[in-house]
């Protein structure tokens, strides 16, 4: 365990379910791994249960051991770090890729630093664009709390560019039946947000806690009772896929 990982972290704490409610999404696995390129070594940061990791992975760093606890067997050995002080050596892989986890990390600037020097050629980060999420219509109609957490916790896309030495920056649009849970999958099926279950796979809720979302909670239900959600947001019906801020970013070294 490195020096700066505290012996609880917030998924030990809130990780229990992961595996249940966030289940990668074959889609969304695919532009990572194109993002990857032709790297022949990964190391994934932030790695939580391994979503994602492609068959490649070397080595998967995560400070919950409640996380890790969930890796399927067979998957990549994970070391117990952050990603902020990463014990292994320069170099260590082709490729590093670090999916929704920097919005997590005590200090962004060390742990793009970490992602730099341990990874060879390329870095690949997915994250979302808080500038288009916060119209997602979730936070911005029901559920101010988890809004205002998303404000403060957000990472700003340009800073992540820069502390990467530039990116592209792709956009990844979700789609309507994505298999992962995280927070704005649910798009055209409101439904979803009603259930603890769905809610407790996602970080911004989860932390927010249930007391904050339960008035913004009972109004989604009365509108989805009475049509009111359908009305306004009838245009969301027919989509196939929605841009709802979640951002691919690709530095090469
Ligand atoms: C939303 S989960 C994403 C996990 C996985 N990458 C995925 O796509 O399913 C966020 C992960 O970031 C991890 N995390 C939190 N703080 C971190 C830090 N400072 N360094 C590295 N990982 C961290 C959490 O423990 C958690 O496993």
């Amino acid at each position: 365990m490195s020096d700066t990982l505290s012996a609880v972290t917030t998924y030990d704490t809130i990780g229990a379910s992961y595996s249940n409610a966030r289940r990668p999404d074959p889609r969304i696995a695919a532009r990572i791994h194109a993002a990857l390129g032709n790297a022949a070594t990964v190391i994934n940061v932030g790695a939580g249960t391994g979503s994602y990791e492609p068959p490649q992975t070397l080595l998967a760093v995560e400070p919950s051991a409640t996380m890790i606890a969930q890796r399927p067997t067979g998957s990549a050995p994970a070391l117990q770090a952050s990603a902020e002080s990463i014990p292994i050596a320069d170099d260590s892989a082709d490729a590093v890729m670090a999916v929704l986890t920097v919005h997590h990390w005590a200090d962004l600037e060390a742990g793009v630093r970490e992602l730099r020097r341990i990874a060879r050629q390329r870095i690949a980060i997915f994250t979302w664009d808080q500038d288009v999420s916060r119209k997602f219509w979730l936070l911005d109609e029901y559920l101010p709390e988890a809004a205002a957490f998303d404000e403060a916790r957000a990472v700003a896309i340009d800073r992540l560019a820069g502390l990467l030495g530039g990116a592209h920056i792709g956009i990844v649009p979700i789609p309507h039946d994505c298999t992962d849970g995280f927070a704005a999958v649910y798009w055209r099926r409101p439904e979803a947000y009603l259930d603890p279950a769905v809610r407790a796979g996602m970080s911004n809720l989860a932390l927010v806690g249930e007391k904050a979302l339960h008035a913004g909670l009972a109004r989604l239900s009365d509108d989805l009772v009475s049509g009111r959600w359908r009305e306004r947001h009838a245009d969301l019906l027919d989509r196939e896929t929605l841009d709802v801020g979640y951002r691919l970013l690709i530095a090469d070294l």
